[in-house]
């Protein structure tokens, strides 16, 4: 990917709030001191609360000293700030579009970001259709050409069920194509999820070996030690399966069975996300019985701070039935994946943070070292891409111990991202805005994957809310989740991969 950013201004809609300073600040902020940046380029922030551009700089720069991990830089915050701006006023209101307009004209004379517009939505959902109209109104979309661009990106949750997801869609439709549209998965943003494609396409030694025939299972994971941190209103209306599994887990689970892409052009690489979601065998009825397991989280067995109940979370139904945690199984019908089941699970209050994805190949067909203690010692070969923390990549195999007898021994190839690169791995939304900015989609979900996405997941949602759960909550806080999660493997005659960190030998 060569293609440099281009001059744009970033309209962030919602810039006062939680995404806008927790996540889209300070990338911003961390690729301007990385001189990652067009030249020309600029921010105008727009939302309800009344501020100047000298207070929303301030505001920008208290969530930059809060959320970034190293210090802000004084003398790089003033070249920064310098291109920071703002606009207060209600999108029900057209006056704030006109004044937008103005505004952004003045942008692009003081900062030359020629016209290019980049509009982001960081509001509530609910507001998504009414501010795509306004902006349509306000004749602030060029929908016929590209020179100067104009581009939507969308963040989370698209929709809330197969319905309105197509609901959404469509409205954007009507007043942006489909390729002025960026939809955000933060997920395609981390460095460890796209180094799966570059792991498997750009290794000999593995892709003959992914498929069914070689894999036993897959087991894709992420655990969240974190409750609701504030989020509890939030959450008691998304739940685990539409806040991780529609969008996160589902694209990771995309790029690891998907076939290989004609190239690494967007669509290429979309075209066979899409095929993979379709080849997800729906789980409806008495199937989401036999391969899903909800959990909710009940009080930790310490008394330290933060081991509530989810039903003890602020803003949290004191008897709510909302789940935090799932389990699933699913397969992929199609030659590669037949018969090759993929367990997923996330959740939150966890005991260990741990996102991976675990390939688990198949036993040996036939043990020639004939003793008892050595042929039961022989474990199935596991891959781990280990997507946080501690980023990076183990295979485990078997050995011999050294000495007279013959004895099996488990060692273990590492790759981790710390101890071979220094730095920080870049966030994740450095690279989704930048890609924007070039114009490249590869990161972003397309309109079909979002709706087979949901097409997926919308009737486990349905048959969930027919059979209310009798057991909530059902797993203590700082634990591995629910007993039912691990009979689900159990009853295949497998284990999960544990949560605890990685170790190195
Ligand atoms: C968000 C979810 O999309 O992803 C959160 O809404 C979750 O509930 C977060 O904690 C996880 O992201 P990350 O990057 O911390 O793994």
């Amino acid at each position: 990917m060569t293609d440099k950013p281009e001059p744009c201004v970033l309209l962030i809609f919602g810039a006062t709030g939680d995404l806008a300073r927790r996540k889209l600040l300070p990338a911003l902020y961390q690729l301007h001191v990385k001189g990652q940046l067009p030249k020309g380029f600029a921010v105008l922030g727009a939302s309800r609360r009344p501020l100047s551009h000298e207070a929303f700089r301030a505001l920008m720069r208290e969530a930059c000293d809060t959320f970034l991990p190293t210090p802000v830089d004084d003398a790089q915050w003033q070249t920064f700030a310098a291109r920071l701006s703002y606009e207060a006023g209600h999108f029900t209101d057209p006056t704030l579009f006109q004044r937008l307009n103005m505004a952004l004209r003045d942008i692009d004379h003081r900062h030359g970001t020629g016209g290019n517009r980049l509009f982001y939505l960081a509001t509530l959902p609910s507001s998504y259709p009414l501010l795509v109209r306004q902006l349509h109104d306000a004749e602030m979309i060029n929908k016929a050409h590209d020179h100067p661009f104009t581009r939507l990106m969308v963040e989370k949750p698209f929709g809330r069920d197969w319905d309105s997801a197509v609901a959404l869609n469509k409205e954007i439709a009507t007043v942006f194509r489909e390729d002025q549209v960026y939809r955000i998965d933060h997920y395609l943003g981390k460095e460890t999820v796209q180094n799966i494609l570059m792991f498997r396409f750009a290794n000999a030694i593995f892709e003959p070996l992914w498929n069914r025939v070689h894999i036993d299972h897959i087991q894709i994971t992420a655990a969240e030690t974190l409750g609701m941190e504030g989020r509890g209103a939030y959450y008691e209306e998304a739940g685990v399966l539409r806040d991780m599994v529609q969008n996160h887990l589902m694209q990771v689970l995309s790029l690891v069975a998907m076939e290989p892409p004609l190239s690494f052009a967007a669509d290429a690489i979309r075209d066979k996300t899409v095929e993979v979601f379709r080849a997800l065998r729906p789980l409806a009825g008495d199937d989401v019985r036999a391969c899903t397991v909800r959990g909710q989280y009940g009080p930790g067995p310490g008394h330290g701070h933060g081991e509530v109940a989810y039903r003890s979370e602020p803003a949290v139904d004191p008897a709510s039935q909302t789940p935090t945690y799932v389990a699933l199984k699913v397969f992929v019908d199609n030659w590669r994946w037949q018969g090759v089941p993929f367990y997923i699970r996330t959740g939150k209050r966890l005991a260990h943070n741990a996102t991976e994805v675990v390939i688990q190949f198949r036993q040996i067909p036939f043990c020639l070292f004939g003793q008892d203690q050595v042929c039961s010692r022989i474990e199935p070969n596991r891959l781990v891409l280990r997507i946080q923390p501690y980023e990076g990549i183990s295979l485990g195999f078997a050995i011999k111990a050294p000495g007279q007898e013959r004895q099996v021994d488990r060692a273990r190839m590492n790759f981790s991202y710390g101890g071979r690169y220094d730095g920080a791995i870049p966030l994740p939304y450095e690279r989704l805005l930048t890609d924007a900015m070039r114009g490249y989609a590869a990161l972003f979900a397309r309109r079909d994957s979002v709706e087979e996405a949901w097409r997926f997941i919308t009737p486990i949602l349905t048959a969930w809310s027919a059979d209310p759960p009798a057991d909530f909550p059902n797993y203590p806080a700082a634990s591995d989740g629910p007993q039912a999660a691990h009979d689900l493997m159990a009853t295949d005659g497998r284990a999960w991969h544990p949560l605890d960190p990685p170790v190195s030998s």
